[in-house]
């Protein structure tokens, strides 16, 4: 079972083939992490961490972010010693062979191409929101909500995807400044709302506390945790980075750190001014986020709840008495989240581009456009099936089985990094994870307590496509994969593949060099 493994030496004679300069500090790692990071979990899900464990969403804010720091920690030491394309797929098909790299690599379908459905859906919630409250317009509730959620299909949501696809086919990559720029405003427009919602804080408004007991805390963790997703841009970046040992866990953790804080800041600021106590049915039962009993007990409720908006954060500012913040802030999310659906499906094309590459996945998959140089037939399949889940599905749910794949990569690689600590104890490590033999146990054990304590629902989607993954993978890619037929290939580099999304600064570094 674990036999195919592909050669580390081969993968990093492919990783030494681009030598790339050492120019980013601790500083431009923490803006990458940020802007990566900042996104429809913030705007968006605060409103479903609320239903799901009430002012106890606090609490599951700081269990997400923990997990994800010492998920990073251990990330980071594999990004920083397989610095090539494929991330946590790459790194399993060297420590643990073929069948777990394939698995880590369908999982990552989950993470990458269903959260760029998720992160769509969320900006479709503040892009209707917006259109409502500011031009007065009623937009039919069928055409912009999916079927879960008490419409037929989420147009605006499935033009954002298309739209980004289509940036993706023509090569658009967004440059360090864009992503500073972008950086700003979230941060700027989460200062906005916490400084106005902070000083009219009711202590009243926090009890109870937690009205679903742990259970519910759990659950709004789970699904808080895609708050934090996306931070592997910054352990990705690890080949680029002066002195990683120390700028690497500087930037990984201090990004996090930054957006912990503000989450809970905003957190406490819708908690605390509006009130964030879950909607019940009306047997006193607890209803969950993303389903048409939700939407008609917030019907009849007259949308008075902020569990019940799709734009939690604009919907809290208009609430309180600041329409024009509100404003602001709804417009912050217009303007910010497509570049987080951007490096979603970017991310997605790459991991299929490898799989393709190694035999796994059809040949097609890797095509380059003459013109475009881009892997334009997979980031249009990509493309098309984003846009269909953006469609069709709740933002919660998608949000949520986007958090099943990617905890389980997360879960893959820290074992990864404590099998090759044992296994090839002497290789160059230029980043190591700090006290591994505490941090990646408890990044495991974190890992499988945030994935069990996602929905049912949720469970059972990962556990079918796993399924669905081993049939494939036994009926098409075991006997086409190049490791089993014994070629091995060192590539030149990621030949073929567009840079990154988030480029160096202007006469920073060339990463295609
Ligand atoms: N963390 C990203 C977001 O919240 C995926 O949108």
């Amino acid at each position: 079972m674990f036999g195919r493994v592909k050669s580390l030496d081969a993968i990093l004679a492919t990783a030494e083939k681009k030598s790339l300069h050492r120019s980013l500090g601790a500083f431009q790692l923490t803006m990458l992490g940020i802007g990566a990071v900042i996104g429809t979990g913030i705007f968006v899900l605060t409103a479903e961490a609320a239903q799901k464990a009430g002012p106890g969403m606090m609490v599951s804010f700081v269990i997400a972010g923990f997990v994800c720091a010492v998920a990073a920690l251990c990330y980071a030491e594999m990004a920083a010693m397989v610095p090539v394309s494929g991330s946590a797929y790459t790194y399993s098909y060297a420590v643990m062979g073929e069948l777990v790299a394939w698995m880590v690599g369908w999982a990552l379908i989950l993470e990458y191409a269903i959260a760029a459905g998720a992160v769509s859906v969320g900006w479709s919630g503040y892009m209707v929101g917006f259109v409502e409250s500011n031009l007065h317009i009623s937009v039919p509730l069928e055409l912009v909500r999916g079927p879960f959620d008490g419409g037929l299909i989420n147009l605006p949501a499935m033009a954002i995807a298309m739209i980004v696809t289509a940036l993706l086919v023509i090569g658009t990559k967004e440059s360090a400044t864009v992503n500073s720029v972008l950086v700003a405003i979230k941060i700027t427009a989460l200062t906005l709302f916490v400084a106005v919602t902070i000083p009219v804080i009711q202590t009243g408004q926090f009890t109870p506390f937690a009205p679903l007991g742990f259970a519910g805390i759990s659950g709004a963790a789970a699904s808080i945790f895609f708050a934090y997703v996306g931070f592997d841009a910054v352990s990705t970046a690890a080949e680029e980075t002066k002195n990683p040992q120390r700028n690497m866990p500087i930037g990984l953790i201090g990004s996090l750190a930054i957006c912990t804080i503000f989450y809970m800041l905003v957190a406490a600021g819708v908690i605390g001014t509006v009130g964030a106590q879950p909607m019940f049915g009306p047997n006193h039962e607890v209803l969950s986020p993303g389903t048409p009993a939700l939407s008609q007990a917030c019907a009849a409720a007259g949308d008075t709840a902020v569990v019940c908006s799709k734009e939690a954060l604009a919907w809290v500012l208009r609430s309180v008495g600041h329409p024009f913040i509100g404003w602001l802030v709804g417009a912050a999310a217009i303007i910010a989240l497509p570049s987080v659906i951007l490096m979603m499906m970017f991310g997605q094309t790459r991991v299929f581009f490898v799989m393709s590459r190694d035999g796994l996945l059809p040949d097609f998959f890797s095509k380059i456009h003459p013109k475009f140089r881009t892997p334009h037939v997979i980031t249009i399949l990509t493309g098309v099936f984003v846009s269909l889940f953006a469609a069709f599905f709740p933002v919660g749910l998608l949000a949520d089985v986007s958090n099943s794949g990617t905890l389980f990569a997360f879960a893959a690689v820290s074992i990864a990094v404590l099998v090759l600590r044992r296994t090839d104890p002497t290789r160059h490590r230029p980043f190591r994870t700090p006290a591994v033999m505490l941090t990646a146990p408890i990044s495991i054990a974190g890992c499988i307590y945030l994935f069990f304590s996602l929905s049912g629902p949720t469970l059972a989607l990962f556990a079918g496509w796993a399924v669905v993954g081993l049939v494939v993978y036994y009926t098409y890619s075991r006997s086409r994969s190049h490791v089993g037929r014994g070629l091995v290939e060192v590539h030149e580099g990621d030949e073929g593949i567009p840079p990154q999304p988030v480029a160096p600064l202007p006469g920073d570094i060339d990463i295609n060099d």
